[in-house]
């Protein structure tokens, strides 16, 4: 219950006031590939830019004269409720950036009564992610082309406790990740060279790192033909990594129980194919700009979407969110959710399970503030009419 202002007394809220400082401590933290690998988006980085370009320019109106208040910033989705609208989006590698990422993630997810979505290319399987997350679990689906093993992978997740299934669709093809190259990282090398040649600078880490960071397929392993990294990954990508089609969603209709949400769409002709194809729910998304250059801004796609799917199933919006108000400009653009992805990495990166909390402390006491200003007690508050100037 409560609000999901994690701990009260939290002194990290001077030494990280905002997202950027855990961003600019995560940098110095840990090394530069798994840096670039955490903080890049790809091509030129045009893409990511423009999530913050136009986030920045969605203007709300304040309003004044309303009295003392108190906004509720809870929200049910699913069924679940949830104390905030913001959730830990899916980031693969992450024992990588920081050793047992998932765990802490999760941690602060179920204390916060906010969601955590497990990706498929995590470090942590849904049976160790699940009991940590309680009710806050969700699991991110890359989706197997083997149907056999598709329905193992959502048993797996059901089983877990996890009641909200994202189906990633933005992957068609595996973007090329410049930075990431650049930095000495590719799943193609493994990651396994990279972190021995950090052992000199930051041997626990490493160590630490190496144990977990090479277990980043650790969903996966199970199904592959041999438990070494290049065995698993050739496993993944050939099995893995594919471009599902409409029939791949009607077959993942029919298995899952839980709520399905179709995560990357942009177009609202795909929000409306994916809704048909009994969707719950539209992850609205370009990945935090590393899948397409020229994808619009994630926010710039949102309202043609919300105007699409006309209220019948609810909006999830990612991409560039760094502070509270952001998410209120999401909300008053109609979106019903937000997440982000690399903002709570960061946290964990600076600062370990209390700046997982900080990351969402952040968040959640900016919504606060940013809704005592546009004068909304709830989130539907939020879409007031003529609230957003453009
Ligand atoms: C991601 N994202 C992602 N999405 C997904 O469905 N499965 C995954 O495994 C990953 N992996 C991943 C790794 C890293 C390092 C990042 C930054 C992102 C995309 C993620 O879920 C989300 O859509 C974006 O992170 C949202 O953008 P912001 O909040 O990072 O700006």
């Amino acid at each position: 219950g409560g609000d999901a202002s994690l701990p009260i007394m939290n002194n990290l809220d001077d030494k990280y006031p905002a997202i950027s400082d855990l961003a600019k401590a995560a940098k110095r933290r840990i090394p530069h590939f798994a840096w670039e690998y955490l903080d890049s988006g790809t091509t030129q980085d045009v893409a990511m830019r423009e999530n913050r370009i136009a986030l920045d320019r969605v203007r709300l109106m304040p309003r004044f004269l309303k009295g003392d208040q108190a906004p509720d910033l809870s929200t049910t989705l699913f069924g679940q409720r949830y104390d905030a609208p913001i959730g830990m989006a899916p980031v693969g590698m992450t024992g990588l950036m920081w050793p047992g990422a998932e765990l802490m993630l999760a941690d602060t997810a179920r204390r916060g009564s906010v969601p955590y979505c497990l990706s498929t290319v995590a470090a942590k399987t849904p049976e160790e992610v699940g009991p940590v997350a309680g009710d806050m679990g969700w699991f991110q689906l890359y989706p197997p082309r083997d149907l056999g093993l598709m329905r193992d992978v959502l048993a797996r997740a059901w089983d877990s406790g996890m009641r909200v299934l994202a189906l990633t669709v933005d992957i068609p093809a595996p973007s090329r990740r410049e930075r990431q190259r650049r930095a000495g990282l590719s799943i193609q090398a493994g990651v396994n060279r990279q972190m021995l040649s950090h052992v000199a600078m930051r041997p626990a880490w490493a160590l630490a790192t190496a144990r977990h960071g090479a277990a980043t397929l650790a969903t996966v392993a199970k199904y592959a033909d041999g438990t070494d990294m290049e065995t698993v990954r050739k496993f993944f990508v050939t099995q893995f990594m594919h471009n599902p089609s409409l029939d791949y969603l009607d077959a993942l209709r029919a298995e899952w129980k839980g709520a399905l949400v179709v995560k990357g769409i942009l177009d609202p002709e795909d929000a409306l194919l994916a809704e048909r194809a009994g969707a719950d729910g539209i992850w609205l998304s370009n990945h935090g700009g590393r899948q397409f250059d020229a994808a619009p801004a994630a926010i710039d796609a949102l309202p043609a979407v919300v105007q699409a799917l006309g209220g019948r199933v609810p909006v999830i919006y990612d991409s560039g969110i760094r502070s509270g108000l952001d998410i209120a400009r999401a909300i008053a653009l109609g979106a019903d959710f937000c997440f982000a992805g690399r903002p709570f990495l960061y946290g964990v990166a600076a600062a370990g399970q209390a700046g997982a909390d900080q990351a969402l402390h952040i968040l959640t006491d900016d919504l606060r503030n940013a809704m005592l200003q546009f004068g909304a007690k709830t989130l539907p508050g939020l879409r007031r009419v003529g609230g957003v100037m453009s």
